[in-house]
């Protein structure tokens, strides 16, 4: 499905009934990636899977993409589809919006899940290398990005077959919403301050052997935010929710029993 959003027309999945759990993506996949989540929840929940600005099937308008326009666009998603509350579900750089969006939109929200993800900005040499990655992908387009990034996402157990398939999904990407994405990172806000704030029900996942936002981030996540729930799934590397569907399904679907959902 589709629907028109700030201007762009988004695409995405809205599938089950119940309360609303949003799962958005991260950089550079699109709501497909969420394929072992959507059948694991739509039987109790209403799973709504977008493709962000940029990426899938979704237009890819000029950037840079903030993380507060990507919040704004999942807001007006929720609005488009009558949903005043959702638990957010947000993986890398789907967490980055997730802040966002707990900044801006915190009354729309019943519980996040972070997964994979961190709460710090980008280090001066870190927002370098996204102007430089960029500028890589505007050139020569997504397949040295993806040899580039790549080789440091997966557990050292996970098939070649998924690996295939997420480098699929990598390289079948526009360099205009990709360059957008990075230059909207960069500029993204570090949220250390706002985790101890958050007042509605939260969970952080992380894979044992994630190397670019490891377990050392989501126990300082964690620790930040008293009451909040931390798994460490093993065998499972930057895309724990695809490297791990079973193990990362139980967490959310356990986090989610617990919740009462009213208001
Ligand atoms: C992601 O998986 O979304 C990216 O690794 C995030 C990032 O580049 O910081």
């Amino acid at each position: 499905m589709q629907t028109q959003v700030n201007g762009a027309t988004l695409h995405y999945t809205d599938q089950g009934h119940g309360p609303a759990v949003l799962l958005v993506h991260a950089f550079p996949m699109r709501g497909a990636m969420w394929q072992p989540q959507l059948a694991a929840l739509a039987d109790h929940y209403r799973v709504i899977v977008p493709d962000l600005r940029g990426f899938g099937q979704s237009d890819a308008p000029a950037g840079p993409y903030t993380m507060e326009t990507l919040a704004d666009d999942l807001a007006g998603l929720l609005d488009r589809l009558g949903i005043a509350r959702a638990v957010l579900v947000g993986l890398s750089m789907g967490g980055y919006i997730a802040f966002a969006f707990a900044r801006r939109h915190s009354a729309r929200l019943h519980g996040l899940v972070f997964a994979d993800t961190r709460a710090g900005t980008d280090t001066p040499e870190g927002k370098a290398a996204r102007e430089t990655n960029a500028q890589l992908v505007e050139s020569s387009g997504m397949l040295p990005l993806a040899d580039k990034m790549l080789p440091s996402w997966f557990a050292a157990a996970t098939a070649p077959e998924l690996r295939d398939a997420v480098r699929s999904l990598f390289l079948d990407n526009r360099a205009q919403g990709v360059a957008a994405a990075l230059r909207g990172m960069a500029l993204r806000a570090d949220a250390s301050e706002l985790l101890p704030q958050i007042k509605v029900p939260t969970l952080f996942i992380v894979g044992t052997e994630d190397a670019l936002t490891p377990p050392s981030e989501a126990r300082a996540m964690h620790n930040a935010l008293p009451g909040s729930r931390l798994v460490e799934i093993s065998a499972a590397g930057h895309l724990s929710n695809m490297e791990q569907p079973a193990a990362f399904n139980a967490a959310l679907l356990e986090f989610l029993g617990e919740m009462s959902f009213e208001g």
